[in-house]
């Protein structure tokens, strides 16, 4: 059956994957992208959709109540994925103050839209990052939706605020909620800003790459075209009122990737840059996704030898994509967290 879904964010990684997921699947959906175009957000990514007579490109904040209201008006949506977020762990340690706007008021406003307006779902996009971290040498101990939050920087503290909202917007008012907790995402269209799109830059630039710590932290790493797969069904068929775990158990410490695109590129190991830690650093990832497993089915299908080589060429062949980025603005981002490391 037709519907209308409002794509929060989708000028960001996930969220653009998402919209190329669903504009190509369900060809008789229409799909508004609302998203404010932070630092993160890049028109140019959703080129290939714009002319789509399913897609409609809204600039707005999700915090901006009455614009978000006016679309609301316009659309009457049946279904909103709140992809929008600030989403990097180093920025939030700088200036948490946007970390609560967006992340914590945002999802609020985006929830008060629907108990006004209506929807048959809103659906919430969290992450792994909320559970806080767990031990290297406890490898038999996974994330699991009982797991308690226990979070460690600004930015998952603002994500654990919103999923709490989220619930307590279920039941209070009764909204059809559903929320994901997804494990590091990897693949095209990723902001520089990130571990594996930094570590290709650089690498094909010849610059160091900078390696936090002793680079032993562990993260449990999904091709972005599953969790797309995973909202996809969640949204679909997922119980109301519940949260689904994301992940693919497949957990890497930090350093073997970054040796993985050395050795991709071509490029020498002695590139390899040990910098002072993030603070508060967590030290391990993973991810039990037995739930939506049983429940929908989901399984991850790209396995991570054959993600990475795709993830790199499409970074090989996307050159402009990722140039006009890191010749911006981002030069003094780089510095200000890089320059004294
Ligand atoms: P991203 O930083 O690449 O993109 C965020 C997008 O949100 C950008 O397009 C930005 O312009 C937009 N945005 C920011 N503030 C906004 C606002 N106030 N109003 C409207 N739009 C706004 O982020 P991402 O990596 O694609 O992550 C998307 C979501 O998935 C986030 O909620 C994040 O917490 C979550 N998540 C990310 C990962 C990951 O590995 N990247 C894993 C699990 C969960
Ligand atoms: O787990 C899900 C989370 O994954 C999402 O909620 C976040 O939005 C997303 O940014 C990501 O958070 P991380 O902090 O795990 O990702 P990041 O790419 O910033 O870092 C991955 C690991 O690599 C982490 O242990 C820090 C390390 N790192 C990162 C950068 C940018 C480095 O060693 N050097 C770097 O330059």
């Amino acid at each position: 059956m037709k519907k209308t879904i409002i794509v929060t964010g989708g000028a960001g990684f996930i969220g653009s994957n998402f919209i190329f997921h669903m504009l190509k699947k369900y060809t008789d959906y229409r799909i508004i992208c609302l998203d404010c175009l932070t630092y993160a957000g890049n028109l140019s990514t959703l080129m290939p959709v714009m002319d789509n007579t399913n897609f409609r490109f809204v600039k707005e904040s999700i915090t901006d109540r009455d614009a978000v209201y006016k679309l609301f008006e316009e659309e009457n949506p049946d279904i909103i994925v709140n992809f929008a977020a600030e989403s990097h762990v180093d920025r939030s340690i700088h200036n948490p103050e946007v970390f609560l706007d967006t992340n914590i008021k945002g999802t609020a406003v985006l929830m008060d839209a629907c108990r006004k307006y209506g929807i048959q779902r809103c659906h919430q996009v969290s992450t792994d990052e909320v559970y806080g971290d767990l031990p290297l040498d406890r490898p038999d101990l996974f994330f699991t939706e009982d797991t308690p939050i226990h979070t460690s920087s600004p930015y998952s503290s603002s994500k654990a605020s919103a999923d709490l909202l989220v619930l307590a917007y279920h039941r209070t008012y009764n909204l059809p909620v559903t929320i994901s907790r997804c494990s590091n995402n990897y693949g095209p269209y990723h902001f520089p800003e990130k571990l594996i799109p930094l570590m290709i830059a650089n690498a094909l630039n010849d610059r160091p790459l900078p390696v936090y710590g002793e680079g032993l932290n562990v993260r449990d790493w999904l091709y972005v075209e599953d969790h797309c797969k995973a909202i996809d069904l969640i949204i679909h068929q997922g119980r109301i009122g519940e949260v689904y775990n994301i992940g693919g158990h497949n957990e890497m410490r930090n350093i073997d990737i970054v040796k993985i695109i050395c050795k991709e590129l071509g490029k020498p190991e002695s590139l390899i840059t040990y910098v002072t830690d993030r603070k508060g650093h967590d030290m391990r990832y993973a991810i039990d996704p037995t739930k939506i497993h049983n429940e929908l089915g989901w399984l991850p299908e790209t396995k991570f030898a054959d993600g990475i080589k795709k993830t790199i060429q499409w970074y090989l062949d996307n050159k402009e994509w990722w140039e006009t980025i890191i010749s911006g603005e981002y030069q003094n981002y780089y510095k200000k967290m890089y320059g004294n490391r």
